[in-house]
């Protein structure tokens, strides 16, 4: 007897059908980018309690269910949909999670799922070849010097690389403590789960002393001197630097290459936050943003935000491997064996300790389009934005207060920019008319309007088209 039902194999080509139709229809711009309904509402909608309790989504009724599912759903794939910093998945990546979702190797264990594994430690030696760090003939081979471990997101990545760090300058902060002459140095601008990660890892969010930014909040390079001194007359060590590449906020880069100097002068761990922006080493044209990745200690970079991957996931990558293996204890080096096996566990690397063979996604990816394409896709989007910003400047009634250097764009709606709050309402209606979708954000303590060009149909007709709806809601 099949152990799949029959029943539930006609409910998988349904679903698999309706999702196809789905991408389509979105692709094709049709319908609203998002329509939120309270949430009550959704639940009812959905009958979530009623087959909660008792079941009963059937192939007789399941394409009923998706589609009130959809309905109520975030549509990444419009062209419309330019908001947050999350891909619009290339659909290779959900066949990765399907794959995993029925044989399900939570591989941190070899043992527990070889091909997964495996497939995690080439793709992770595709990232390091990425940052020049891949010291081997082919992605087969374990490199001599660097490493990494993908992490179910760049939160968990950058809480592993300070952990990395402190045990580098506390090698007894494992079983002793974090002591309390620990500083970090770094714009006070970083993601807030850097600053989380501060005070998981025991340091307090305090312990940033921060580097001086200009008016874009990129880090002043000048200012990392002084900060260092005044970390000395306080006492304090320095456990990290931390650069942003690229800030969340505006996608500016923080100068990696003179930071990454400064740290080798001073003998200070190098920490950069490429969650968004490392995926420009991808592309010849823009890899440059990421110079000096060779003074770097610790990097992470996610691939589910510019590698077309579903949620989650990350990869964080040391230039020593030794690092690694220090982050969680301070147990002996990088991939020892307790036993004799024919590959690695990753766990004692992990913060995890089931995960999910996250690697598989970008694998897919990168399996379906080849390195180059993928290329293609950063680099296309990143032209866009400076496009679209050039095309901007000259609207009157805009303002555009940088240069973009990724695919994320600031500007103002000058006729309603009298205030942080007044600007924020164009946001708000946007996002409520559900034509588009778009982010807000601070800059300097200055409200506003954000786009992240990531959706790969999103051209300039629909830029303009946002514009115009903009121009519209002042005139209403
Ligand atoms: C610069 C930066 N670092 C870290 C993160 C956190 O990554 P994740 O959302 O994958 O946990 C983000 C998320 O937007 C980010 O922009």
């Amino acid at each position: 007897m099949k152990s799949v039902s029959t029943d539930l194999y006609d409910v998988a080509q349904k679903v698999l059908n309706q999702l196809v139709d789905y991408v389509d229809r979105a692709q094709q711009g049709e319908g609203k980018v998002l329509s939120q309904a309270p949430y009550v509402q959704v639940a009812e909608a959905l009958e979530l309690e009623t087959l909660l309790r008792k079941g009963g989504l059937k192939a007789d009724n399941v394409e009923a269910w998706l589609k009130t599912y959809l309905l109520h759903s975030q549509h990444m794939h419009h062209p419309r949909y330019m908001g947050h910093q999350v891909s619009v998945p290339h659909l290779a990546s959900g066949i990765a999670d399907f794959i995993h979702g029925v044989i399900n190797n939570p591989m941190a264990i070899y043992e527990m799922g070889p091909s997964a594994a495996t497939i995690e430690q080439v793709v992770v030696n595709w990232m390091l070849e990425k940052a020049g760090w891949f010291d081997r003939e082919s992605l087969h081979q374990l490199p001599h010097k660097a490493a990494g471990v993908l992490t179910h997101g760049g939160s968990l990545a950058n809480l592993t690389a300070l952990l990395a760090a402190r045990a580098k300058v506390a090698p007894n902060a494992w079983k002793e403590g974090t002591p309390n002459d620990l500083a970090v140095l770094g714009s006070d601008v970083a993601h807030y789960s850097v600053m989380r990660a501060l005070s998981i890892v025991g340091l307090g969010s305090q312990s940033l002393i921060p580097v001086k930014t200009n008016d874009m909040e990129v880090l002043d390079p000048d200012d990392l001197y002084r900060a260092y001194q005044e970390s000395k007359s306080l006492d304090k060590r320095i456990m990290a630097v931390i650069a942003n590449a690229c800030a969340t906020s505006t996608g500016l880069y923080d100068p990696i290459m003179e930071m990454g100097q400064f740290c080798k002068e001073h003998g200070l761990w190098f920490h950069v936050d490429g969650a968004h922006g490392a995926s420009a080493l991808i592309t010849p044209v823009y890899q440059h943003v990421m110079k000096g990745l060779e003074y770097v200690d610790s990097m992470i970079w996610d691939m589910h935000k510019m590698l077309r991957t579903s949620t989650l996931s990350a990869a964080v990558l040391f230039r020593d491997k030794e690092n690694m293996a220090k982050a969680l204890s301070q147990k002996g080096s990088y991939l020892f064996h307790d036993k004799e096996e024919p590959g690695f566990d990753l766990m004692p690397y992990t913060i995890e300790c089931t995960k999910a063979g996250i690697g598989s996604k970008l694998f897919w990816v990168l399996a379906a389009e080849g390195e180059e394409a993928l290329g293609s896709f950063v680099e296309g989007r990143y032209a866009i934005t400076q496009q679209f910003y050039t095309w901007l400047k000259d609207q009157a009634d805009f303002n555009c207060p940088y240069k973009p250097e990724s695919n994320i764009l600031c500007f103002q709606y000058l006729p309603m920019a009298a205030s942080n709050a007044e600007q924020l309402s164009v946001r708000n209606h946007i996002v409520k008319e559900g034509k588009f979708y778009i982010t807000s954000t601070e800059i300097k303590g200055v409200r506003y309007l954000r786009v992240v060009i990531i959706n790969p149909l999103t051209e300039m007709d629909d830029l303009k088209a946002l514009v115009e709806n903009i121009r519209h809601y002042k005139s209403k």
